[in-house]
């Protein structure tokens, strides 16, 4: 009796907890029935990375967003493995490809007498992050230290569609007056105020409402972010000539992120379509075996 009156609580404080925290400045939801989130062609059980994608993405990635976001769980071998950015169809160009990107980025390692001596990064290293250390990366970016990009994607709720919409989330510049944002739709009316060193950015988790001029229950979607906006038209000039408007960028930052966040998803799928198929054969296998054994059975 008292486990199930305990359950009935729990589920209780569940259905309640749930609507309180969005009331508490949700971020907006992902889907928003207007504009089109990009058609993920890695999604569903036969999804497959885009592999132009992945690699203007990983582009976009060190032009933009490497000066700030590590990946310390990948290695620079990894962008050759198959599907990743350098993995070319050809070996020796993939590897001639991973050495020369690794080469210029420096490692501190201990020699044998103790000293700390640097090289260049080779294959085998894993991405060397942008800051010494945590503390160093708050510092430089107004106290929000920059999360590591390994699983980024795997990490927030959303994955690849959030990313997309944090990155072209951000309020146009010129709606931006002295750091004061006007809304005037049907959801709010009145001045929100970025606070210093902040910006808004509606699919950011948060609480707009003490920067808010306007009715509390109608205060904006989102929250303030310490990352400025990274994104604009031509932000990146593309190696393969696509155009680099801002929902490109996202688009593709995005699918490499995914990417890094789950380089074996492919050969895990492929092998799952390769099981269903074993299954089917031994199923037919064994039920013919069965009308077999049995023919001349009476039963
Ligand atoms: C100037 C440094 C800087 C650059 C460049 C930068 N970011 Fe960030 N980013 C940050 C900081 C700082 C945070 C942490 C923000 C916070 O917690 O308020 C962050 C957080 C994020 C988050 C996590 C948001 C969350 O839900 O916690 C994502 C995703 C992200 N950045 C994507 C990108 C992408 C994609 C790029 C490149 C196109 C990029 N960033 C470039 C500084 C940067």
């Amino acid at each position: 009796m008292k486990v199930i009156k305990a359950f009935v609580a729990g589920l209780a404080l569940v259905g309640l907890s749930a609507p309180a925290a969005m009331a508490a400045g949700g971020a907006k939801p992902l889907h928003d029935g207007e504009t089109h989130l990009p058609e993920w062609t890695f999604s569903g059980p036969f999804g497959k990375y885009d592999k132009d994608a992945v690699q203007r993405g990983f582009q976009v990635y060190t032009e933009v967003c490497a000066s700030c976001h590590g990946m310390k769980l990948l290695s620079y071998r990894n962008l050759g493995e198959h599907g990743g950015p350098f993995d070319k169809g050809d070996a020796e160009v993939t590897d001639a490809l991973v050495k020369e990107f690794a080469a210029q980025y420096t490692v501190n390692e201990v020699d044998d007498i103790g000293d700390i001596v640097e090289r260049p990064a080779r294959p085998s290293d894993r991405f060397v992050d942008p800051y010494p250390n945590v503390q160093a990366a708050a510092a430089g970016n107004g106290g929000a230290a920059p999360p590591d990009f390994s699983v980024i994607a795997k990490a927030r709720h959303g994955g690849a569609d959030y990313i997309y919409r944090l990155m072209t989330g951000y309020p146009d510049p010129e709606e931006i007056v002295d750091g004061i944002i006007e809304f005037n739709d049907e959801h709010s009316h009145g001045e929100l105020t970025q606070p210093a060193g902040l910006y808004y950015n509606p699919y950011f988790a948060g609480d707009t409402k003490e920067n808010w001029s306007g009715d509390p229950r109608h205060a904006p979607y989102g929250g303030f972010i310490a990352m400025p906006p990274q994104l604009t038209d031509g932000r990146v000039e593309y190696l393969d000539g696509t155009e680099s408007t801002r929902e490109q960028l996202a688009a593709d930052v995005a699918e490499f992120l995914a990417w890094a966040s789950d380089p074996k998803m492919e050969n895990r799928k492929s092998l799952g379509l390769g099981v269903m198929i074993y299954l089917f054969f031994l199923a037919l296998i064994v039920y013919f075996s069965y009308k077999q054994i049995w023919r001349n059975v009476e039963h």
